[in-house]
């Protein structure tokens, strides 16, 4: 389906994929920083931002092929660094073990590989009722807004946790349970790791209580040429959240692949 997406920057390709349930202005930081040096693109994934929402399950593979329409569409056929936080680490997994050809590195940040436990994806179904009672994305944002951020964002940057509070509550209720039950249902993708081939950063919030460092240690492991940076007073939203220190880690690693 149809993305909306900003395309900005010359060079190489740098394409963003954003968290649940965000959307492409998460990467707001990125965009300027990296986009003076390379073409980056940030697509709103179906249901969020000003994609259209359909009705029914978001399955992580459409989510992924989606993406590879946009590319398509645009005509894009070098391999791309592709990265993508959460949700969009899930649909850039799956991206990765695809489409291997189309990527030259890959930034998995604030995600994981592994599927949902079934206590998780239980816990998913009720939220997505409830959101879709509700007629609102309210119950899953009031669900994770609370552990969404470090001590250290709650207390200096009210300004990013309002408006990603703000941005979370304009994702369409049926989107919101479209996505709940595609992560529910997405595979484990831990037994894939080790066959990416392509250079991986794996970056992750110190403070990330979502999906903790140690998590990432461990995907960052399995992954052959992979590397770990951690981002301090950072949690789920690391590169919102200290953009600095995000920005510095995916330059770096962007540079090592020119
Ligand atoms: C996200 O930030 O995209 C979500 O935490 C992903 C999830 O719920 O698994």
């Amino acid at each position: 389906m149809l993305l909306a997406y900003d395309d900005e920057g010359p060079g190489r390709v740098v394409v963003l994929l954003h968290g649940f349930p965000l959307d492409r202005t998460m990467w707001e930081y990125q965009t300027t920083t990296l986009g003076s040096l390379y073409r980056v693109i940030a697509p709103d994934l179906r249901g969020h931002g000003e994609t259209a929402a359909p009705e029914g399950i978001y399955p992580i593979e459409d989510m992924a092929e989606d993406v590879i329409e946009l590319l398509d569409a645009l005509k894009i056929a070098e391999p791309i660094v592709l990265g993508g936080l959460s949700m969009g680490g899930y649909v850039a997994l799956a991206i990765a073990v695809k489409h291997p050809k189309r990527l030259r590195g890959l930034m998995l940040m604030d995600t994981r590989a592994g599927a949902d436990s079934f206590e998780a994806s239980q816990g998913r179904e009720a939220l997505a009722r409830r959101v879709e009672a509700e007629g609102s994305a309210e119950p899953a944002v009031s669900a994770m807004l609370p552990r969404l951020f470090s001590e250290w964002s709650r207390q200096n940057r009210a300004d990013i946790v309002a408006r990603v509070h703000e941005r979370m509550l304009r994702t369409p209720a049926r989107a919101v349970a479209g996505a709940l039950r595609g992560m529910a249902a997405r595979p484990d993708r831990t037994g894939d790791l080790g066959r990416i081939a392509v250079p991986t950063l794996v970056l992750v919030g110190a403070d990330d209580a979502l999906t903790p460092p140690s998590e990432a240690k461990a995907m960052a492991e399995a992954i052959p040429n992979a590397r770990l940076v951690e981002i301090p007073d950072a949690g789920h939203l690391a590169p919102l959240e200290n953009p600095t220190a995000a920005n510095a880690a995916i330059l770096k690693f962007l540079e090592s692949l020119a």
